[in-house]
């Protein structure tokens, strides 16, 4: 890749990224304004180049070099479109981008490919605007998204869905889901500091751990913050409080490499001379084995459970879970040999971030590519990879696609 083309890539994310301009971090929340400016840039980059761009249901995009000898193979690159709330310039974006210019630069060295190359904008993955993950690829893969689930202002996803997808219907694009493909491969940054510590510059992931979301419900009293004895309360915040810190020494004590997060919490009626009368909070958790994920998930329902009392009423609902994930050996002994003869320094690792490839593995053949995070810091606005590292990654993805499809 040339000076150009990685000007022409950093010039690519600056201009999504700019969509957030002025807000803390990138807030391209599924079918958002942001979000749906973002995916009509992309699509257009994708007409400028003479893909063929297609747009299902949920708003994922596919836009393909149909193969000069074999089309119905398709070799597939991408990630998402969308970012949590308050995220990074890379997380997601950077898979499509770097795909596109993969693409580009493959056209531009070697022409058009034996094979299909579909780079695709996934719809969603972040679950951070309606109670599910990885909607994009699950509706891509043929698996069930509740419709009627809402986002915290109560709008529906069918709804927020239809309105934002209308938005995409630009000319030249044409309204439908291919079918799937034979491969599919992921360049995403690290999101943790394994590569930077040991000053790596390539990652090849073996497997996704699994991970489960829940909302633990809390019902207390709300009361007077002045007139109510400290023994007649019941305050569903300090409640909120003892369930997390008894489950974040549980978690621990099961297994020291178990994840557990806490990182909503909604307060009512949030103010600061009322008792809490309602609270929920949300729990992440991410293990790389099914096993430890059962224990724990039977002890958030037995801690709950434990801590009834009179006024305070506390209940559990899982709303997204995923199994632990194994990648494809193939595809990842075959980027470890271009890694090693491009000269890139990497290692083999699992991934503790979850990934749109956990879905496509289910259907195809999967792999994904890591690239160092400086500082190991993602979902923050401070996410960041080095220009030299956004290039070997592409680099990697070009000759793997070449390797692929050619
Ligand atoms: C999504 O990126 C997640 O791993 O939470
Ligand atoms: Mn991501
Ligand atoms: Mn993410
Ligand atoms: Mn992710």
């Amino acid at each position: 890749m040339t000076t150009t083309q990685l000007n022409q890539l950093t010039h690519r994310l600056e201009t999504i990224n700019g969509l957030s301009k002025g807000e803390i971090g990138q807030n391209r929340l599924v079918y958002s304004p942001t979000w749906v400016s973002a995916q009509q840039q992309v699509i257009k980059w994708g007409l400028d180049l003479g893909l063929q761009v297609s747009v299902d249901d949920f708003g994922t995009t596919y836009m393909d070099i149909p193969g000069t000898v074999h089309p119905d193979q398709v070799i597939a690159v991408g990630s998402h479109i969308d970012t949590v709330a308050q995220g990074g310039r890379f997380d997601g974006l950077y898979g499509v981008l770097g795909g596109l210019q993969a693409i580009e630069d493959l056209l531009e060295t070697a022409g058009r490919p034996k094979k299909t190359i579909r780079l695709i904008s996934f719809s969603e993955e972040e679950g951070s605007r309606f109670p599910d993950t990885f909607t994009g690829s699950k509706h891509y893969t043929n698996q069930k998204v509740n419709l009627a689930m809402t986002d915290p202002d109560g709008i529906s996803f069918e709804n927020a869905r239809k309105d934002a997808v209308g938005k995409l219907n630009l000319p030249g694009v044409t309204h439908a889901k291919p079918g799937l493909p034979s491969t599919f491969t992921e360049l995403h940054i690290e999101q943790g500091p394994r590569l930077i510590d040991r000053q790596l510059q390539i990652g090849l992931v073996t497997a996704i751990v699994g991970q489960r979301r829940f909302t633990v419900t809390v019902k207390g009293i709300a009361n007077h913050a002045g007139t109510t004895p400290m023994d007649e309360r019941a305050d569903a915040l300090e409640m909120a409080v003892t369930l997390i810190s008894e489950l974040r020494s549980r978690a621990h004590e099961l297994n020291k490499n178990l994840t557990f997060t806490v990182g909503e919490m909604h307060v009512s009626p949030n103010t600061s001379n009322v008792i809490p009368g309602f609270v929920t909070f949300s729990i992440d958790t991410r293990y790389s084995s099914e096993n430890v994920l059962d224990k724990f998930e039977h002890i958030i329902n037995q801690v709950v459970e434990q801590n009834q009392t009179t006024n305070i009423t506390s209940t559990v609902n899982r709303w997204a879970k995923s199994d632990v994930t194994h990648l494809d050996d193939q595809l990842l002994s075959a980027n470890q040999k271009i890694a090693d003869r491009l000269g890139f320094s990497s290692t083999q690792l699992a991934s503790g971030a979850g990934h749109d490839s956990q879905i496509m593995a289910k259907v195809t053949r999967t792999t994904m590519i890591f690239v160092p995070s400086i500082n190991g810091i993602s979902h923050a606005p401070e996410e960041n990879t080095s220009k030299e590292d956004l290039l070997r990654g592409v680099e990697l993805l070009t000759e793997s696609l070449r390797q692929q499809a050619y």
